[in-house]
């Protein structure tokens, strides 16, 4: 280790709260062998200190004194976690004051107070993190922030908020009316008991209003933004909207326009939205986020992921919380980023798996001649090697040809098997080419 461990103090022990604890210990020697040092949870505050989260705080001091948290000397990053505007907005100001840096996930209490807070931070020297704002666990303001800075952003289309994105597909899948899929949302957990936020927009305003500032500079505050909800959707909406080619999905709108003099003009809306139904936004269904972003210079690119949840937004807060903390060591060896992601002590050579060990479903075409027993002789060398096939399409003549393509999909087979099959089958005098294969990969993660 390059440094020692930067003490976390977290306030809010909720889903998100939870999810970061968690993540904290299950993935605390990933996490101090890319940084260098570990990080270190020393104090938890939350109001309700007896519900079980099923998460070990051994070691950790848990109490309801938050303000005690944020005056201790050993937490050096604050988590805000607790939501809202108020309480969260002097909770952030006094961690800032008190010379702490701030990790939070609260788009609510910065899109409406952003300016003060950040000013504050600025003043006193300390960083607000809040990747876990927009998107959740996907790194769309990292990636704007960084990735993307080399670019004048020319428009940003976003699905950012999961709540009504599920409503919105569940709509068009059942043809139901929006009172009856939000009641059914609320019962299976994806909306809230209060889904005001979510359906009417204001969420995804929220997010809107932080990406407006990364992405153009723009002091702006959710109250800025117009704004229109779901609630008005009805069934015959959806049935048009498909007759048409288009999927109705509730975006967040943001585009720049350049005047004749050169003045610059943002353009920036939340409202159910028609796009067409081939788009890469139409085919992002249930609680599922994504956010296009298309830059002058990298022209189109898509982020998408989970917008919510305990672990996905964690990972957000914890990458937060690891940026933070690097800037804390800025001045030692763990001050920067490594390179390869992990620090160079901990880069080491890794045994590689087998390749003949990979699986895979397997497509194959035998080039065979149109014979009695041609086939069943490549049935039986596919399974003497264990290979079980799925279907198989023989196609008809064509002409003069001596041979006809037998197209064979197997179930999931052992690549070295499958390369013991094709050298075996190849060498029949009745096969007229080398077998073509091609691997299938189902599950894309
Ligand atoms: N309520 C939000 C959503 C998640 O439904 O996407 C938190 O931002």
């Amino acid at each position: 280790m390059s440094g020692d461990a930067v003490g976390v103090g977290l306030i809010g022990l909720g889903t998100i709260g939870t999810g970061v604890a968690k993540v904290l210990k299950t993935n605390a020697s990933v996490i101090s062998q890319r940084l260098g040092f570990p990080l270190r949870l020393v104090r938890v505050a939350d109001l309700d200190l007896d519900t079980d989260r099923g998460v070990d705080l051994e070691g950790v001091r848990f109490d309801s004194d938050s303000q005690g948290l944020i005056e201790d000397p050993a937490v050096q990053v604050v988590v805000e976690l607790i939501g809202g505007y108020e309480a969260a907005r002097q909770m952030t100001l006094q961690a800032i004051e008190n010379g702490k840096h701030v990790v939070t996930a609260n788009k609510a209490l910065l899109a409406r107070h952003g300016k003060e807070i950040f000013e504050a931070a600025v003043k006193h020297g300390v960083d607000v993190a809040f990747e876990a704002s927009v998107g959740g666990g996907i790194p769309i303001l990292r990636s704007m922030r960084e990735g993307l800075s080399a670019n004048r952003i020319q428009s940003l289309h976003g699905i950012m908020n999961g709540t009504t994105n599920y409503v919105l597909t569940e709509m068009e899948k059942t043809g139901e009316d929006f009172e009856v899929v939000l009641k059914r949302a609320q019962d299976l957990g994806y909306a809230e008991a209060d889904p005001t936020f979510d359906v009417d927009g204001i969420d995804a305003a929220h997010k809107l209003t932080l990406l407006v500032a990364m992405a153009y500079g723009a002091e702006l505050t959710d109250e800025d933004i117009p704004t229109e909800g779901i609630r008005g959707l009805t069934p015959l909406d959806f049935e048009a909207a498909k007759q048409f080619g288009y999927r109705i999905k509730l975006l967040g709108i943001a585009k720049r326009h350049e005047g004749r003099n050169g003045e610059e003009r943002i353009e920036a809306r939340v409202h159910p939205t028609m796009v067409p139904s081939e788009s890469l936004l139409a085919k992002v269904d249930g609680a599922m986020n994504a956010i296009a972003v298309h830059g002058d210079a990298v022209g189109p690119t898509l982020f998408y992921g989970a917008g919510a949840g305990e672990l996905p937004t964690a990972s957000a807060v914890v990458a937060d919380l690891m940026e933070v903390a690097r800037e804390i060591h800025r001045s030692g060896p763990a001050g920067r980023v490594a390179p390869l992601s992990y620090m160079p002590d901990h880069l080491e050579r890794k045994p590689l798996a087998e390749a003949g060990q990979a699986q895979a479903r397997c497509y194959l075409v035998f080039e065979a001649e149109d014979r009695p027993g041609v086939l069943g002789q490549i049935a039986s060398i596919l399974g003497e090697n264990g290979i079980s096939i799925q279907s198989v399409i023989q196609q008809g003549r064509a002409g003069t040809a001596r041979a006809v393509p037998v197209v064979v999909l197997t179930h999931p087979a052992r690549e070295a098997s499958v390369q013991a099959a094709i050298a075996e089958i190849d060498a029949l005098s009745e096969l007229a080419a080398p077998t073509r294969l091609v691997r299938i990969e189902e599950d894309l993660g």
